[in-house]
């Protein structure tokens, strides 16, 4: 893709600088930050402009609050990790686009940060309301685009606050798309995908480009389900996400005509009520009152091999319910065979990133995204909204 106009050519000394950052970090259950990596992939960017002296207004949603204000889904813990990485005290405003942001951002010196809250408090956000956008892009001179986990959305402050201030690209933003276009422009084959995790709704329908790009496509976790039922296999009380059928069923086909291999689940790990202890079944008998939690040591044998032939792997999401250390060997095995393995591996989205790190397995990764669905849909080149609202340089 065209490179985009860079941070290092913005004139920010002095200006009232609008970041969208990604800090859409995961939590702990009392609301603390559990892993910062998306605050300290930042640093790059809020260290150049304090450097330089801009007066920098950062702008992050957390979770889905859903236009409402809910306090669990506040910055305040974010902008209190922040501060202390920074080494600077970073003020949340409490609101967004009201009095106290505006009167804020006016008091702001060089040098100086100031964070809104959360985003997704406003509908207008995710509804990119040109009033919301508008009074937003008011707040700034500038406008840097540093949120690469979010290029995927075309929220108003993705898209529309960009289109109404001078956009530039922030420095996190510059080397995703520097790492991962090694994933579009003809990747050494075998290239094997490998999916995973919740949010299938989200991204089902955003995984068929792979076919014919990816030599094979191994799909575990929730992800798989919809396709193990279109196979017709029961799968007890596992998740069951309804609307997926036509998705999942252009999936198949594209992969067919593509001569793309499809690896799904031939056993699960299973969870049922009353029952001590997990239990593993072959997809074709899953129990009615079982849930499945896991990949099958079968299906671990059968990812592994492809990941031993391969030369490059994209990976997104775990194959089980891997935040439970009872369901995370299908994940761990799997992902312990990339460290034997040579060629290009790259690692995608802030739970994956997560998961990653508590396996001990970060490094058999050349690259972590802090991107998850958006690094999903720019490795199959789609075209992203919030990049391509982005100025070329
Ligand atoms: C992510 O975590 O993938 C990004 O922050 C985007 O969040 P969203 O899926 O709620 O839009």
């Amino acid at each position: 893709m065209a490179q985009k106009k860079g941070l290092a050519s913005a004139p920010v000394r002095g200006r009232r600088v609008l970041v969208r950052v990604d800090f859409n970090v995961p939590q702990e259950p009392n609301g603390q930050v559990a892993d910062d990596r998306r605050i300290v992939e930042a640093l790059p960017t809020l260290n150049h402009l304090r450097a330089a002296g801009a007066r920098t207004i950062l702008m992050s949603h957390l979770g889905r609050p859903e236009g409402h204000h809910d306090p669990r889904f506040s910055l305040r813990p974010v902008v209190h990790r922040l501060s202390a990485i920074l080494g600077q005290p970073v003020p949340l405003a409490d609101d967004i686009i009201g009095v106290h942001a505006l009167e804020q951002t006016a008091r702001l010196q060089n040098g100086q940060f100031l964070m809104l809250e959360n985003l997704r408090f406003h509908p207008g956000e995710e509804a990119n309301d040109p009033a919301f956008a508008a009074q937003l892009a008011h707040l700034g001179e500038l406008f840097v685009e540093d949120a690469f986990g979010t290029v995927h959305r075309a929220h108003a402050s993705t898209v529309g606050v960009p289109q109404r201030v001078p956009a530039f690209a922030g420095l996190l933003v510059e080397r995703e798309l520097r790492e991962l276009s090694k994933l579009i422009e003809d990747p050494p084959q075998p290239y094997v995908v490998l999916l995973g995790g919740a949010k299938v709704a989200d991204k089902l329908p955003f995984l068929a480009s792979f076919c014919g790009r990816a030599r094979t496509i191994a799909i575990g976790g929730a992800l798989a389900f919809p396709f193990l039922r279109a196979q017709g296999h029961d799968l007890g009380a596992s998740l069951a996400e309804p609307g997926l059928e036509k998705a999942a069923d252009e999936f198949l086909h594209r992969a067919e005509a593509a001569g793309t291999e499809l690896l799904f689940p031939v056993d699960l790990v299973v969870e049922r009520p009353g029952v001590v202890g997990a239990e593993t079944h072959p997809v074709s008998a899953i129990p009615r009152d079982a849930s499945a939690c896991d990949i099958g040591p079968e299906t671990r044998a059968r990812f592994a091999a492809r990941i031993d032939g391969s030369k490059t792997v994209f990976w997104n999401g775990p194959l089980g319910r891997a935040e439970d250390s009872r369901f995370r060997a299908g994940t761990r095995e799997v992902l312990s065979r990339l460290g034997s393995v040579a060629g290009y591996h790259v690692a995608a989205g802030g739970d994956s990133a997560r998961i990653a790190h508590d396996l001990g397995v970060t490094e058999s990764f050349q690259f972590i995204s802090t991107g998850g669905g958006a690094a999903l849909e720019f490795v199959q080149g789609l075209s992203l909204p919030g990049l391509a609202v982005l100025p070329d340089a």
